[in-house]
């Protein structure tokens, strides 16, 4: 199978349009080593021609026109998108979708109850779609549960609960229920190679941890480098952790968990926030990950598992 990076940043990308950290400030005046990201989504494939579209951000427009793949041109309007996850209900994941409206029928949309919820009432975007192409919703199982998709061979699905946090304008926000955040195993039939894809989680709990290590690539949540990584720039007076994000650093951050995974494993951090300091490339924080054999998900990364 093939995975393809469509965006790696967190939601804002990078820079930030109102953003002057160090390192959104970096990168526009050119004195830091670092490179725009957009925000987060992937598309795998399982035949190099049908395409599974994980998020769609706002930014989806210009990630489409960087990866022409995605439009084999076969009659006056096409797309190679056969199916579409919503991982959450957040706007970085949720927003593109408007921009998908001139679709010729609607849109295959795989994603839990509470996201539907979320999507059809706080943020009313699959009604609003309605007046256009349409939205066939599909409730993702949180159950582990196999699930395949029409038209998009070789390539299978189980999706399981994370612990996170509902999307801010949710009824849910800081009381999140199972299902408003998922982690999805993507696994070649053929092959039986496996991807875990987990862009937003804030513990690695024993069902996270076992799909994991039955992963031969894991792309996980690299929003924050520090739990208070905001609150110590003044951008907010969130943790990491409240917001749903596990840090890299600290007893049983992210860098903790991804060193017990074997050696075999690739390990990739994604939906990377633009004040997380991995961003730049000459940073202390950037080498340790360097030495630890972990890799910095970047826009165009295309992975052949
Ligand atoms: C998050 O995952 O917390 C988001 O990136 C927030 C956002 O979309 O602004
Ligand atoms: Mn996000
Ligand atoms: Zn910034």
């Amino acid at each position: 199978m093939r995975l393809h990076v469509l965006g790696s940043g967190a939601g804002g990308g990078f820079p930030q349009w109102n953003c002057n950290c160090h390192n959104c400030d970096g990168l526009r005046k050119g004195t830091i080593r670092a490179t725009a990201r957009t925000q987060s989504s992937i598309t795998v494939t399982g035949d190099n021609e049908n395409w599974v579209l994980f998020n769609a951000s706002p930014d989806i427009l210009t990630q489409f026109q960087q990866f022409p793949e995605l439009q084999p041109a076969r009659a006056l309007r096409d797309t190679a998108v056969k199916a579409i996850v919503l991982i959450d209900g957040q706007i970085d994941h949720t927003t593109g979708l408007y921009m998908l409206r001139e679709h010729r029928q609607p849109h295959e949309i795989w994603c839990t109850p509470p996201v539907q919820e979320d999507l059809t009432q706080g943020n009313p975007l699959f009604r609003l779609l309605g007046h256009y192409c349409g939205v066939n919703w599909n409730a993702l199982p949180i159950d582990e549960s196999v699930f395949e998709m029409k038209h998009v061979p070789n390539l299978r699905f189980h999706a399981h609960h994370l612990r996170s946090n509902a999307p801010p304008y949710s009824p849910r926000r800081d009381k999140p229920v199972p299902g408003d955040n998922i982690g999805v195993t993507i696994e070649d039939t053929k092959t039986g190679r496996k991807i875990y894809y987990a862009p937003g989680l804030v513990d690695i709990e024993p069902h996270v941890w076992a799909a994991m290590q039955a992963a031969d690539v894991v792309l996980v949540d690299g929003t924050f480098w520090t739990d208070d990584e905001m609150i110590a720039l003044g951008a907010s007076k969130k943790y990491a952790r409240d917001m749903g994000h596990l840090p890299q650093t600290g007893e049983n951050g992210m860098m903790a968990w991804l060193d017990k995974l074997p050696k075999t494993t690739r390990k990739i951090l994604i939906h990377i926030n633009n004040t997380n300091p991995i961003l730049n490339e000459d940073s202390a924080q950037r080498r340790e990950l360097e030495s630890r054999g972990i890799e910095v998900a970047y826009d165009g990364m295309d992975i052949t598992v």
